[in-house]
């Protein structure tokens, strides 16, 4: 299967790496200096292209995606901060009948964490003596604050329980590929759930086992529709095939 890469930096590079455990050639690369206003998004360049992986910046994203719609191109958008344009987004693509997985991390535990977030939320909802908090930390490279993710956990808290506000915070330093962290306090006791991302190599790995799943699928989809889709865990590289990858550069990354 040929796969393009729209936005060749720490993740582009991380993916083009993986690709071929997960059965997929690169056949197209574009960064900025190829791509300006989705120029670089065309029948040509994407001739013979099954899906495309959008890992660019918040202000591409959105004008690369109609660009994949209107050529009928399926993708995988890990793109963060522009959260705002989103209901827009997802109409352009029901309408034009390609299928896209969004979401703002694409590791395996953060999707856990959030189903986590709610459960908790859901369950403390009576209680309300409890305090709730949400807090992320990420790298100092990191554009976007609040990340993706932690707006994604705070509107599971809200939505399991939308009576309770969540003190939000946001940190950038040093080189932390990801930590995000919830919890309830109260006069008795406090409950955290935590997660902390080790390297950038979870989100890349989510993200191909991605682009093999939406592969003629047609709509808007979460990447929690792939993880917990049964055939899904059958699409994985076989352990052997894990762990004859390269070990993931210490890179800073996050979500
Ligand atoms: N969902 C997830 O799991 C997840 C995980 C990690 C990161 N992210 C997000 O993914 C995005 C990229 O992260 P990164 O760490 O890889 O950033 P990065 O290293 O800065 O790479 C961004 C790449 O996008 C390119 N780019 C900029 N404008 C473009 C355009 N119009 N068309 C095509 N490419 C364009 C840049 O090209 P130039 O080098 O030419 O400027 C660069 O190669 C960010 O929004 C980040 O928050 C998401």
């Amino acid at each position: 299967m040929n796969l393009a890469i729209i936005g060749h930096g720490k993740m582009g590079g991380l993916i083009e790496r993986l690709a071929p455990e997960y059965g997929f050639t690169v056949t197209t690369r574009l960064n900025s200096a190829n791509n300006r206003d989705a120029s670089g998004i065309t029948g040509n360049n994407f001739a013979g292209v099954d899906v495309a992986v959008d890992f660019s910046a918040a202000a591409a994203a959105p004008q690369n995606i109609a660009r994949l719609a209107a050529l009928q191109i399926n993708a995988v958008v890990g793109t963060t901060g522009w959260t705002q344009q989103l209901p827009q987004v997802q109409a352009r693509v029901r309408d034009s009948g390609i299928g896209v997985v969004w979401s703002p991390n694409y590791s395996v535990g953060v999707n856990i964490f959030l189903q986590l977030a709610s459960e908790a939320s859901r369950r403390i909802a009576r209680y309300k003596e409890y305090g709730a908090w949400a807090w992320e930390i990420h790298h100092a490279a990191k554009k976007d604050a609040p990340s993706g993710t932690l707006l994604k956990v705070v509107d599971e808290m809200q939505r399991a329980d939308p009576s309770r506000e969540v003190s939000v915070s946001s940190n950038r330093a040093g080189a932390h590929p990801g930590t995000h962290e919830i919890g309830f306090d109260s006069a008795a006791d406090s409950l955290t759930i935590r997660h902390t991302a080790r390297s950038r190599e979870g989100f890349a790995r989510g993200a191909l086992l991605a682009a093999r799943w939406v592969v003629g699928k047609q709509g808007w989809f979460d990447f929690r529709d792939v993880l917990f889709d049964q055939d899904a865990s059958q699409q994985a590289p076989t352990a052997k095939a894990a762990a004859s990858a390269q070990p993931p550069a210490a890179a800073r990354g996050g979500a």
